[in-house]
């Protein structure tokens, strides 16, 4: 192994929710991987501790996140040597003195900046790093989303960071778009020639995108205040998975070649914007209600959400793509928090069939092919067939392919995926600055008009699939969302 290929990767909010709940576990089975480099993990936090103190912290979650089979002492104590714990507050340029003591003589080192801290700390962390030299050639500098809260501020962001580090440097997350199963969408399309000519206007009526989660705001009002699902959840993870369904063949997995079939995606989707903004979307908000058997409260009631917010929780939308191959084809993308199951799919639904020569009796139904992320990981592509006897008489049935047998996955894989990458420079599965501001571009318009509107979100029951609206605006064009488990 060579010295450039190993790495010091430096977590600012190493103490923080997003670094025990999803870094560290993924680095734990990174650790675990034969393939990784040789390399240490620097924890940043303000918090007075010791290494010792930071440790025991670090094992509390990670046996809360980590199955008890793969928590295995002798591999914990290896991997607990990699960690280092450097206390310091990261807008105190005095500060940075500690980390460069740290990382002095490893300038060959790949050396990976990970800002797991609130967007607006990334002002003051790039341009530390800067003036206290610790930025090096092989630096790179790993962001989280949100990227800003609307295109201004995604853009100063993005101008901030870019004013240090090379967009080559700037590795953007989206953990959605290193998901096995979107991982293997790609593989789909671009490894068979079977759904490429299907894979259009002529044959396909409609796509669903659903992401559906069941958990509330577990702690996390104070963000989703600023928030909501329309930022926190469509700008990105949504955006993106539509991006992969609908971009045209990249002639290679290499960064820009992926990275310009989404642009070209998402400067394709037709702008919404004011009384077209409200018709083509639909906002909720979840109020008490019952999950799993359990009451829950509601939004309002959250820990630390306003009594009286209109922010959304549930979003519904149809987007069109004004493009040759997929002009006239509704992309409905729905989430939300507190809803009936914990879902996320992709849905295409082919046209129907021209003519049916079977009795009046049979429904012939359309062919779909469900892609599903969560909670399990699957294809399944539903046909018609004859039922065995003598009539003619047809049934649906489905051609399965369950990830869970063919490839044994675990919670931290779409994190263990991306971190891989950014230690070893593949910027595919990052998003590249040009596509955060065409998702901005296309998503403020939908903000503006509802701040400008008098409409509040639409109320839902917890536990429900959100509020009717959104059955509505589907079924207006003759469809319905895709709802069994
Ligand atoms: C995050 C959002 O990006 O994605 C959360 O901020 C959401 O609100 C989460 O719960 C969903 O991710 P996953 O991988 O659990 O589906």
């Amino acid at each position: 192994m060579t010295q450039s290929q190993s790495f010091d990767m430096i977590v600012f909010g190493g103490s923080g929710d997003l670094a025990m709940r999803k870094l560290l576990p993924a680095l734990y089975y990174l650790h675990r991987d034969p393939d990784l480099p040789n390399g240490r993990v620097i924890a940043v936090a303000r918090q007075n501790l010791t290494r010792e103190a930071y440790l025991a912290t670090v094992e509390e979650h990670l046996r809360k996140h980590i199955p008890a089979k793969d928590w295995v002492d002798d591999e914990r104590n290896k991997f607990f040597e990699r960690i280092d714990y450097c206390a310091m507050d990261a807008k105190q340029f005095g500060d940075y003195e500690a980390l460069s003591g740290k990382l002095e003589g490893r300038e060959e080192r790949v050396r990976v900046f990970y800002l797991a801290t609130m967007p607006e700390l990334s002002r003051s962390i790039c341009p530390n790093l800067d003036a206290a030299g610790l930025i090096t050639e092989q630096s790179r500098v790993v962001l989280e989303k949100p990227i800003g809260r609307d295109l201004a501020s995604a853009n100063r962001i993005n101008d901030e960071v870019g004013a240090v580090f090379d967009e080559r440097q700037i590795y953007r997350i989206d953990h959605y778009l290193a998901k096995e199963t979107v991982q293997n969408l790609i593989a789909m399309r671009f490894g068979n020639t079977l759904f490429e000519p299907l894979w259009r206007r002529g044959w396909i009526s409609h796509v669903q995108i659903t992401v559906a989660e069941q958990i509330g705001m577990s702690g996390r009002g104070n963000y989703y205040e600023t928030s909501g699902a329309l930022r926190d959840m469509v700008q990105n993870h949504l955006l993106q998975l539509l991006c992969v369904i609908a971009m045209e063949p990249p002639n290679s997995l290499a960064p820009d070649a992926m990275r310009d079939e989404k642009l070209k995606v998402l400067r394709a989707l037709r702008p919404l914007s004011g009384p077209q903004a409200l018709a083509k979307t639909v906002r909720g908000q979840y109020r008490r209600g019952v999950i799993d058997g359990e009451a829950v409260p509601g939004y309002s009631e959250e820990e630390d959400v306003s009594p009286d917010s209109r922010v959304e929780t549930f979003v519904a939308l149809k987007a069109d793509l004004d493009s040759w191959r997929w002009a006239g084809v509704p992309f409905y993308l729905r989430t939300g928090k507190r809803l009936q199951q914990r879902l996320s799919e992709v849905v295409i639904t082919f046209r129907e069939v021209p003519h049916s020569i079977f009795d009046a009796g049979n429904a012939i139904e359309s062919n779909r092919l469900v892609i599903r992320l969560q909670p399990d990981e699957s294809v399944k592509l539903h046909l018609m067939a004859k039922v065995p006897g003598d009539e003619m008489r047809l049934k649906p049935v489905s051609l399965n392919l369950d990830f869970r047998e063919s490839l044994k996955t675990h919670g931290a894989g779409a994190y263990e995926r991306l971190l891989m990458d950014v230690i070893r420079g593949k910027l595919t599965l990052f998003m590249r600055r040009d596509e955060v501001t065409a998702a901005w571009q296309w998503i403020e318009p939908v903000l503006d008009a509802w701040k400008a509107g008098e409409d509040v979100p639409k109320p839902y029951s917890a536990g429900t699939w959100g509020p009717p609206a959104a059955s509505a605006l589907i079924g207006r064009d003759g469809y319905h969302w895709n709802e069994e488990s």
